[in-house]
């Protein structure tokens, strides 16, 4: 579906009714990775998966920061009447975008869902990297980034024609959008401290081959989200809505059980 927002026209699905899971991306990828668990969603909910900025189908910016991709998800939530009682789940970067959220739209969220994500900021070096990835990807296109991850992005075990599947996914991705996803994570603020302020229901969950946002780095962020559970995702790497999409989905609908409809 396409939607207008003061932000732009932006694509998402929306599937099933009942109370709002709304589900972000990962970098650089779009709404595309939650095809695999989305049918597997309990009876009751209604699946809302947009674009982030800049991604898939969505408007591109040569720059946006972190809190600008949550501003248009919450544009986009605006734009369909979806107020209050939102689940907000985002894998990696979509997590990142929820720590932000948090932050500003806690009023909105009755719970999160934070997936093979993490809460520290960039050290300079590392932001240092982010914009350099960001002016390869302007001058040759998110490949480089697809190649970067090779070996990292899924368990070994992942078969190789679903891990080709995803890294062409990540190629195809606009390359001015991709960029600026690249300098919003560099530029990105700590949100350790917002761990401790978060008192919703809150599930995280994490491939146990996560190469990129390892099992131990979600162990501490669940001993420090009062109201945590974690689930951890077997024989996934930091794909596991792709890689596992029914134990993921069984973990997800477990967590939303203790939701009244
Ligand atoms: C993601 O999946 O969003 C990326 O791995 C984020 C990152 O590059 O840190």
């Amino acid at each position: 579906m396409r939607i207008q927002t003061p932000m732009g026209d932006f694509t998402f699905d929306d599937t099933g009714q009942g109370r709002p899971l709304v589900l972000l991306h990962g970098f650089p990828i779009d709404r595309s990775m939650w095809w695999p668990v989305t049918p597997l969603i309990r009876d009751g909910w209604r699946v809302i998966a947009p674009d982030l900025l800049g991604l898939g189908e969505s408007p591109v910016r040569e720059q946006c920061s972190i809190a600008d991709l949550a501003d248009a998800v919450f544009a986009v939530l605006d734009a369909i009447g979806v107020r209050d009682n939102i689940v907000l789940g985002g894998l990696s970067m979509g997590g990142i975008v929820c720590f932000d959220a948090w932050r500003r739209y806690a009023h909105r969220i009755a719970a999160l869902l934070l997936i093979d994500t993490r809460p520290n900021a960039e050290t300079a070096e590392g932001r240092a990297a982010r914009y350099s990835v960001a002016q390869s990807v302007e001058k040759d296109g998110p490949k480089i980034v697809a190649d970067s991850m090779r070996g990292r992005l899924f368990a070994p075990s992942t078969p190789a024609a679903l891990q080709e599947e995803w890294f062409s996914r990540i190629a195809a991705q606009p390359r001015v959008g991709a960029a600026a996803c690249a300098r919003a994570l560099g530029d990105r603020a700590d949100s350790w401290p917002t761990l401790a302020t978060i008192n919703v229901p809150t599930l995280i969950i994490v491939g146990d081959q996560d190469a990129i946002t390892p099992p131990d780095l979600a162990k501490e962020m669940h001993a420090k989200i009062a109201a945590s559970r974690l689930a951890i995702i077997k024989d996934a790497g930091h794909m596991p809505p792709v890689e596992q999409p029914s134990a993921t989905a069984d973990a997800i609908n477990a967590f939303l059980g203790q939701f009244p409809g």
